[in-house]
């Protein structure tokens, strides 16, 4: 239910708009130009400016990387004028660096909201991701097969396992599970990147999307987990360090146990999160920008969890 707090976090969440509409816009010039080097900066310089003109105490737990990394947007900066609540922050300022490059589909800038101690500090790896909108939530395991996984998807959703489509970014590394989901009979939706996407596709209805699976980025999966905290889907993850510099970067940052199983609550944790995107190329969750003459269109969609709510938000940026 809402409450004081809540609407504090949730109003400041709706300012945040205007941060991924400048990081989108940004990097949506850089479309198709073969430099995601040059998008992404692009996003992280438009949208740090926009932050700090905003009444709110906002530290990143989640960026651009650690400070020696980084010069914007890096883990442990603040953020806003200091006025307000303390907001932890997980930030993606462009989801999808290579779709932009490559003019392919998909892209996003992101951004995902908690109160402090709310969002797991995720250190920049990969991690195994089941993903399931709100019927299937409670049917899937991490340790079950593809198999078993996709049978208890399919019953809950009342569907044939035949018509289960399972999202599945498109590496080398998936190959073996692409087979294995493909030998149960379900379809496979390869994707060339942005899994924040592909969760979040599982829980919409106008979307074919019923599971993800598969590796993909941590800072992602938290990403991801603010948006199915609203919309009451599942993601469940678990540690898998590419190399011994991921395990060492995990080890550096506390993180030891890789075999524990993370759900959609240990990543982004308790009341008044929030998840706001605006796209930038077309893709599951929002159409990407538009330049005409007299101005640019931006789409985007802000999901708070106090109470549960989904905007989508069209504006119109008029030029001067
Ligand atoms: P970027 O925003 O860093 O370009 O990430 C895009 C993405 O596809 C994510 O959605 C996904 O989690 C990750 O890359 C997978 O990593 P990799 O490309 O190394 O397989």
């Amino acid at each position: 239910m809402s409450n004081s707090s809540g609407s504090t976090f949730a109003n400041v969440a709706l300012e945040f708009v205007r941060v991924t509409e400048v990081g989108a816009i940004a990097a949506a010039r850089w479309i198709g130009k073969g430099d995601g080097h040059a998008a992404d900066k692009a996003a992280v310089d438009a949208m740090r400016e926009y932050f700090n003109g905003i009444d709110f105490n906002g530290e990143i737990v989640i960026g651009e990387g650690a400070k020696d990394e980084a010069a914007e947007l890096y883990v442990g900066e603040k953020l806003g004028t200091g006025k307000g609540p303390l907001f932890e922050i997980a930030i993606d300022p462009l989801e999808c660096t290579d779709s932009v490059a490559n003019g392919r589909s998909n892209a996003i800038s992101v951004i995902a909201t908690g109160p402090k101690g709310s969002l797991y500090r995720a250190a920049d790896s990969y991690m195994e991701k089941l993903a399931v909108g709100r019927l299937a939530s409670q049917v899937i395991d991490l340790d079950a097969s593809a198999k078993d996984n996709i049978t208890k998807v399919a019953k809950a959703l009342g569907k044939d396992v035949s018509e289960v489509t399972v999202a599945i970014l498109d590496r080398d590394r998936h190959e073996t599970l692409i087979a294995e989901v493909r030998a149960t009979g379900a379809r496979v939706q390869l994707f060339t990147d942005g899994d924040v996407a592909m969760a979040i596709a599982t829980c919409l209805r106008d979307s074919p999307i019923d599971i993800l699976m598969g590796l993909g980025g941590s800072a992602e999966a938290v990403i991801s987990a603010a948006a199915l905290r609203t919309l009451n889907g599942e993601i469940l993850c678990r540690w898998k360090p590419k190399d011994e510099k991921h395990v060492k970067r995990l080890n550096g940052a506390g993180i030891t146990d890789f075999s524990q199983i993370l759900r959609t609550e240990d990543l982004a944790h308790g009341d008044n999160i929030n998840f706001i995107a605006t796209g930038v190329i077309t893709g599951p969750l929002a159409e990407g920008v538009t330049f005409i003459p007299e101005a640019i269109t931006t789409h985007s969609t802000v999901m708070s969890t106090d109470p549960k709510t989904i905007r989508f938000i069209k504006t119109r940026h008029i030029n001067e």
